[in-house]
Formats: structure tokens, sequence, C-alpha cells
């Protein structure tokens, strides 16, 4: 494994054409036929390398936020977080770390529109010393469900119907309707903030509790909070419309554009923390994914800034093979009881290797390239590393020359203990939690423009709806967060053409 920038991305180009094994090809143009009009003949064998490395070249495409652009920066830490952690990246003011960020839609296919009303994946990888620490979160604060047995049936709704092959607003809205956890994040797709004007102009969230610790073992809870310093700008109904049908890739050609004229867009990072034993006691289940905490009770910290400022200069290498988990974590930083959270730490990785292969961690642009990667995983398909060269391949052992061995010694690497009780089962969630106060907050706090966009969005997209019972449904929970957001709903569906 290199200890150095994944070389790929500088190697020069020979400017002789080869084959896949080096051999100089000497006739690009025609194939090698028996005879000047005869068939083609089984040795030629640039053809058959080149038509069916082709026939291989795609990749399954990502299963839920597959249209995405990338670009590479470095984030800034530029306060001194060694009373909350130990992660070395974080410790001293000024360390600058390398990274790359992918920003995606989620329900579309590869080729689908950047307009479309959809989260925005807001995904970074830190390479940090101590191994790559993957930030995958979303331009949302809060997620449509908090438990991940929901994911794979929700995200089935959000794409298309099984026998048309067509979008189906009747399974979008029958879904979200029967799962009504879902309305905070339904509140903030059907804002315009659901059709972000571009990556740049777009915040970015952990949208997870996740935890920090210190030296000492002493862990905080945080929430991470990325805010755009190019300014929120959003696009109107109309204006997502007119981009879907004039640019589809309109946010991957602003990325790129923006970065390749030098104008690098950047985020100022900051975090909410909370005392570990605060959580228990706290108004919001704080490992509900579906709640924020509101910033008048945990304030936002500015902790760094992100910068982006170097584009990739191959999309598949460094886009399309990137691979982002929330498992992939470094000392200093550990995960939460947070259920969807949990169910993520396993599905990322499993994707990878069903997507790119068990050893996509040695794509170069996956490689933890400024830490020593030093284990026993062996072999595999596509493994195109040293494979360890001759040292032994198990541990514990007591050969010379020695392998890698565990260090028990570093306390940092090892998880944060939680204390538990109660018997194992499966249990609905926190009973107490009102799913309706914080959706009508926020539709409260809209100013006059920005609800008459929310209403208009929502009774646009639940026209398309067939079905009038999950138009009742739907209409239920608008009510109980707030009566005239069900009633301005409910009227602008009648106005549309309804029979409620
Ligand atoms: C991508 C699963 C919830 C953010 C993906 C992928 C899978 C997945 C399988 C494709 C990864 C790849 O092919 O590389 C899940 C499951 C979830 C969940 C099972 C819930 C149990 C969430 C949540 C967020 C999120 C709550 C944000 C807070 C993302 C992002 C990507 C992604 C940003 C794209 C990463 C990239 O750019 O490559 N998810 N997801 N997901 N997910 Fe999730």
């Amino acid at each position: 494994m290199t200890h150095t920038a994944p070389t790929i991305l500088a190697t020069p180009l020979s400017n002789v054409l080869t084959t896949s094994n080096g051999n100089p090809v000497d006739d690009n143009q025609n194939s090698m036929t028996a005879g000047e009009f005869g068939p083609i003949l089984l040795q030629d064998f640039h053809l058959i390398d080149k038509l069916s490395h082709f026939d291989r070249e795609r990749v399954p495409e990502r299963v839920v936020h597959a249209k995405g652009a990338g670009a590479h920066g470095h984030f800034e830490v530029t306060a001194d977080l060694s009373q909350l952690t130990c992660a070395k990246f974080l410790q001293k003011p000024g360390t600058k770390t390398p990274v790359f960020a992918r920003f995606s839609t989620v329900g579309g296919e590869k080729g689908s529109s950047d307009s479309a009303r959809d989260p925005r994946g807001f995904a970074v990888k830190f390479y940090t010393e101590e191994g790559n620490w993957d930030m995958v979160g979303n331009n949302t604060p809060v997620f449509f469900i908090r438990d991940p047995l929901k994911f794979p049936d929700f995200i089935h709704t959000q794409k298309r119907n099984p026998q048309t092959n067509l979008k189906d607003a009747d399974a979008f809205w029958d879904f979200l309707s029967l799962a009504h956890e879902s309305l905070h994040q339904v509140t903030i797709l059907f804002s315009n903030r659901g059709t972000p004007n571009s990556y740049r102009h777009m915040d970015g969230f952990s949208s997870h509790t996740l935890k920090l610790v210190n030296a000492q073992g002493v862990a905080h809870l945080v929430k991470w909070h990325f805010k755009t310093d190019q300014g929120i700008k959003n696009h109107t109904l109309e204006e997502a419309a007119a981009m879907d049908s004039s640019n589809p890739d309109s946010s991957t050609e602003d990325l790129f554009g923006a970065i390749a004229k030098g104008d690098f867009p950047s985020w100022t990072v900051s975090l909410q923390v909370m005392k570990e034993e605060d959580a228990a006691n706290y108004r919001w289940n704080v490992f509900d994914v579906t709640k924020v905490w509101p910033h008048s009770d945990y304030p936002l910290q500015k902790i760094g800034k992100l910068t982006l400022d170097r584009n990739p200069s191959n999309y598949f290498a460094e886009v399309e093979q990137a691979a982002f988990s929330p498992s992939h974590m470094v000392p200093g930083i550990d995960v939460t009881n947070d259920k969807m959270l949990q169910g993520r730490l396993f599905s990322y990785p499993d994707t990878h290797r069903h997507r790119l292969g068990p050893n996509y961690q040695q794509l170069p642009i996956n490689q933890p390239y400024r830490a020593k990667v030093s284990n026993n995983q062996r072999d595999g398909a596509q493994n195109f590393s040293e494979n360890f060269r001759h040292f032994p391949n198990y541990e514990p052992q007591s050969q010379e020359p020695a392998g890698p061995q565990q260090q028990l010694q570093d306390i940092r690497a090892k998880y944060t203990s939680v204390k538990l009780n109660g018997r194992t089962g499966r249990y609905g969630h926190n009973k107490t939690d009102d799913d309706f106060v914080q959706p009508g907050n926020l539709y409260r706090l809209m100013k006059g423009k920005e609800q008459d966009d929310l209403v208009k969005n929502i009774v646009a997209h639940m026209s398309n709806v067939k079905n009038v019972e999950i138009i009742k449904r739907q209409i239920g929970h608008f009510s109980k967060a707030d009566p005239e957001w069900g009633r301005r709903v409910e009227e602008g569906l009648k106005a549309a053409g309804k029979h409620l």
C-alpha cells in the first residue's frame, strides 16, 4: 500500500497507444480479417481486448445517490478541540487535512436531473494521519425515518413503480403518510430547500448525533454543521422545472466551473455539543434522526473551514469509485446508539463490496494514504496492492520479520463503552416523542412567501396522487402540525381539481 497521495492522479500518460498488456498498437482503425473481405480473426487481441473491456465499463450505480459531483480540497481546523476529542487532525488550530467531497441527489438514476426535488447528499472523506474519517451527511439536519429496517421500503417508494417504471406519487405519499415521523423532513423537502440552486449554495449536516471522545475517554455528543460561505440559494418550483429541461446537469457544471476558474467554494464548520449525561433528560431523543436540537438549546460552535479547490482529473476514478461510509472512523470520533446510524454502519461497506469489490479501500480515491494500512486481509478480486508481500498473514504471531500486531496500549483506538440494560426486542421509538411539534414549529418559522411556496410545492406534487385516502391521511398530518397548514394544502388541492 502506498504512503503518498494517490498515484493514479499524477501518472503521466504515454502518447503511444498500447494494448492492455502494454503492446504498441499498430492499427487502431482496421480489425484484422482473413483476407481483405473476410471475417475477423480471433487472434486480433487488440480488438477483443478493446471490445470486452468496453463491455464491462459500467460498475453498478449507487443504489441511492447515483447522480453526483465531487471535488478535492482541505479542511482547516480553527479551534483547539483537544478538550473534546483526541482525533489528531482536530488538535491544533491551523492543521489542514486533505479531503474529497461528493454531493448528490438521492432518488434518481445516474443520468437524472440535478434540479430534482430531493435531499442532497453531502459526503466528505477526511484523509487523516490516523486513517480516513467519512462524514456522510445530507443538506438536511434530519431524515425521513429513524429505523434502518424501513430504509429499503422507503427508497422503493421514491424510485420507479415495479410495473410502469414511472415515478409513483401514490407510493411516495402512501409510505410517507403511513410513517408520520417523516413529516419534519417532508417539510424541509417541500420548502424551496428541496431544490437547491447548486451544490455550492447549500449547507451540510451530519444529521445523526455522533460522539467526540477526548484523551481521557470522556465522550460528548455532537452534531456537525457545514454552513455554506456562498450563501443559501434555492430554486422555486418554476425555476427548478426550467432548469430541469434546460440543463439537467446544472449543479455538476456549476461546481466544476467555479473550481476551474479559481472561485473555490467553502463551508464554515461548526458543532453542536451536548454532555453525554444530558441526553437522558433532554426534551428530544438525541438518537432520533428525525429531530434537531434547537440552536437556542445548543448553539453552534465554529471549529473550522472546508474548502474545495481542485477538480477531479477523472470522473470515474475519483467520483464514481469514491466509497464513503459512516463506519470509516478514526480515534476520537465514535458512533452512537442512533438506530439509523447503526444500520448505515453495516450497509455502506456492504454495498461498496458489491459495487466496487472487496478491495475497494485500495482504489486510489479511497486509500487512507496518510496512514499506513497494515493488516492480514489478503488476496481477493482486484487486489492490486503488494498484498503485504512475504509478511506473516496471521496474528498473534512471533516470527521474524514480524507482521502487524495489535497496539493494546493505544487506548484512543478503543470504542467508548455504553452502559446498557433491558431485554432484547423490537421496540417502537420513544413513545413520548412528538413527531408533529418540530415540523409545526418549522412551518410557523417560515415567512409569508416561504410558507406560500411550501404549500404550492406540496400541492403541485400531491395533485399527482390518485388515491384520495392517501391525500386525506397526509393532510391530517399537516393539520396536526398546524391546522392552518392542513387547511391551506386541502384548499390548494381542491382548487387543483381534487375531490376531497
Ligand atoms: C449513499 C444506504 C441513510 C447519506 C448510500 C448508499 C447506500 C445507502 C447503500 C450507496 C453507497 C455507495 O454505493 O457508495 C443507507 C441506509 C440508510 C441511509 C441503509 C438508513 C438506514 C442515510 C442518511 C444520510 C445518508 C440518514 C444522511 C444523513 C448518504 C449519502 C450517500 C449515501 C450522502 C452518498 C455517498 C456518496 O457520495 O458516495 N446510502 N443510507 N444516508 N447515503 Fe445513505
